[in-house]
């Protein structure tokens, strides 16, 4: 890792300016420059630059930040490539603090990835235990032609063969037992992964990060995969997406599922644009990934799974689905899509799953129905319970416009006045706020970065838009819990700890590197870059800010009364009281707003 001092001297002498239009022309655009994007093939600029904050954003592929994603991002290089890429360029002397890898210690960790995925290869092709595991995959309708596509390799049964081999070929131990290839016992390093099939994971730059090991004789459990390292990030890596990504742009649309094997007997059947998660939840992370290359996401669930549970993970991504257009695929037959296509065999799997994509229902759809399949509506009580939940889940859209077609229909399902439901709905002046906004400000032409909460979005644009005036009245009212977005939380929490130098975006960007990764800059350099499109910015502030503190008071409120109502029945009077006195003060301070 470098020091901070070399990181600003970098920015000191670079302008970002100058490294751009290298790569395209850039004309003045009011207080910005702008461009076609060297990221993506266009006709009309998209491509912004502002010189005084030295960062960029492309408003139509999404890409953004300063001049090391510029570099990374161009020359497809690491954080600490890029650093001693533009060192050299500007002149700057780099000294090294311990810290993170250094380039070069990264480079021997990817190599030996790189190298081990040839060698599980390889014996899974050349051994007689091979022979076993190719059985058992060709058992599984998995061809010998997606073993070579997918790198799919064997993990030898004995102990060490292969740490062996890689420290005869000059790889170091400390490398390894990164990588999470070797683990450290008291006999000495051996493999991670003996006995197991191995599925080689790649990101989308095509390096492999880490190893998904299957078990396919005896052992729990059944997947062992690499654990959380600096390159294996679950929160933000998908199966496939290094060879699927061109698929998704062609066909503009991707498939999520949740194994391996999914993907792959997907691909066999000629659907190409799947990916998988790597046995964690679908995040933020992912779906702004996906978003570069399309806004249709479905996500396939299983026909016996597709219960309660998820319904349940769905409803975390209504608020997504505004701008993204998330729909729901119920695999039939047998547990997952890859026993789905042994059931039907690959061209009639095919045909049901373009016919199940062109029938998918939304997600607001898919969770709407799913809950309300929990209540006998002809039973006037639980209609009006019914009812709640719609309203419900119906706040969860952001747009203004959307929610009304929603409501429309589930007040005809429920036959009930579409006022009811839209009085439960309460409209916050944000609503109005952004239904003007929508047609006629540039983010509404941005897919990449729309999975952040407009409001939020909005506060930072004007707060930035206008620092020094607006900062005091923001730090007076707001607090950092008050944002729903992780990456918008920390940065508002740096402004409170200190407003003067995080005045300066640039040490707002460093920090956010440090603390969330270089996919957190990208996400968030629209923000600073946006020129506000509101006449009335002073209004719009303000009213995003009384907003932002009713919605955490409003949601504070309704945790307090579920837990009085836990306390109550268990007759804890004191618990329930003191919430009692904190819902009052939470209301006076809600009067006293309006
Ligand atoms: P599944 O149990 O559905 O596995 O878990 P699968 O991919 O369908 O595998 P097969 O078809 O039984 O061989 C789905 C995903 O959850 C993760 C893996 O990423 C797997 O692909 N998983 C599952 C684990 O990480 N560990 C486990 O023990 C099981
Ligand atoms: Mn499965």
């Amino acid at each position: 890792m470098y020091s901070e001092k070399d990181i600003q001297e970098i920015k000191n002498r670079i302008n970002i300016v100058d490294l751009a239009s290298q790569y395209t022309s850039l004309k003045s655009s009011g207080r910005r420059l702008r461009g076609l994007c060297p990221f993506h093939t266009e006709k009309t600029p998209s491509f912004y630059i502002d010189p005084e904050k030295q960062l960029y954003h492309c408003f139509g592929c999404g890409a953004g930040g300063d001049i090391f994603d510029f570099v990374m991002d161009m020359e497809k290089m690491s954080f600490n490539e890029a650093v001693e890429y533009l060192a050299d360029r500007a002149g700057v002397t780099l000294t090294r603090i311990s810290g993170k890898p250094k380039f070069s210690e990264r480079e021997e960790v990817l190599k030996s990835l790189e190298r081990a995925t040839e060698l599980y290869r390889i014996y899974l092709l050349k051994s007689p235990e091979g022979k076993k595991a190719i059985e058992y995959l060709l058992g599984r309708n998995i061809t010998l032609s997606s073993i070579k596509e997918f790198e799919i390799g064997l993990s030898p049964s004995d102990e060490k063969i292969i740490t062996k081999k890689l420290i005869s070929e000059g790889f170091k131990e400390k490398h390894l037992i990164e990588s999470g290839i070797a683990i450290k016992t008291s006999h000495g390093l051996i493999d991670r992964f003996r006995g197991r099939i191995i599925f080689p994971i790649r990101d989308i730059k095509n390096n492999v990060v880490g190893f998904g090991g299957r078990q396919f004789l005896s052992g729990d459990p059944k997947y062992l995969n690499t654990p959380e390292t600096n390159f294996f990030k679950k929160s933000s890596l998908l199966y496939n997406l290094n060879r699927a990504k061109k698929y998704i742009a062609e066909s503009n649309k991707v498939i999520i599922v949740e194994g391996y094997t999914d993907v792959i007997a997907l691909h066999q059947a000629g659907i190409p644009f799947v990916v998988a998660t790597l046995g964690t939840a679908l995040t933020d992370i992912h779906l702004n990934i996906l978003s570069r290359f399309t806004e249709n996401i479905y996500l396939a669930f299983d026909s016996d799974a597709a219960g309660q549970k998820a319904a349940e993970r769905g409803i975390e991504l209504i608020p997504k689905s505004t701008k993204l257009n998330i729909k729901v695929i119920i695999v039939p037959e047998g547990k997952d899509p890859a026993e789905f296509v042994s059931h039907y065999g690959r061209e009639k799997a095919r045909e049901i799953i373009e016919k199940l994509i062109l029938e998918a229902e939304t997600l607001e759809d898919f969770v709407l129905t799913k809950r309300l399949s929990e209540f006998d509506i002809t039973n006037p009580k639980e209609k009006r319970a019914a009812a709640e939940k719609v309203a419900e889940i119906l706040k969860l859209i952001d747009d203004p416009i959307i929610r009304e077609e929603y409501i429309k229909k589930y007040a005809n399902y429920l036959s009930v006045e579409e006022s009811l439901l839209r009085s439960k709905i309460k409209q916050s002046a944000w609503y109005n706020i952004n239904r003007r906004s929508v047609s006629n400000s540039e983010h509404s032409f941005n897919r990449g970065k729309d999975s952040i909460e407009e409001a939020e979005r909005h506060f930072f644009k004007l707060l930035f838009s206008d620092y020094e005036k607006r900062v005091k009245k923001a730090t007076e009212i707001l607090k950092p819990e008050y944002f729903e977005d992780d990456i918008l939380k920390l940065i508002f929490s740096a402004i409170i700890q200190d407003s003067k130098k995080f005045s300066n975006v640039q040490l707002l960007i460093d920090k956010l590197r440090l603390e969330l990764g270089e996919e957190a800059v990208r996400n968030i350099s629209e923000i600073f870059i946006s020129e506000s499109s509101f006449e009335d910015d002073e209004r719009i502030f303000d009213e995003i800010i009384v907003y932002l503190k009713e919605r955490f008071v409003r949601k504070r409120i309704a945790e307090l009364k579920m837990k009085i109502f836990e306390a109550e029945s268990r007759g804890d009077i004191k618990t329930a009281q003191s919430c009692l006195v904190e819902i009052q003060k939470l209301a006076e301070s809600l009067r006293k707003n309006s």
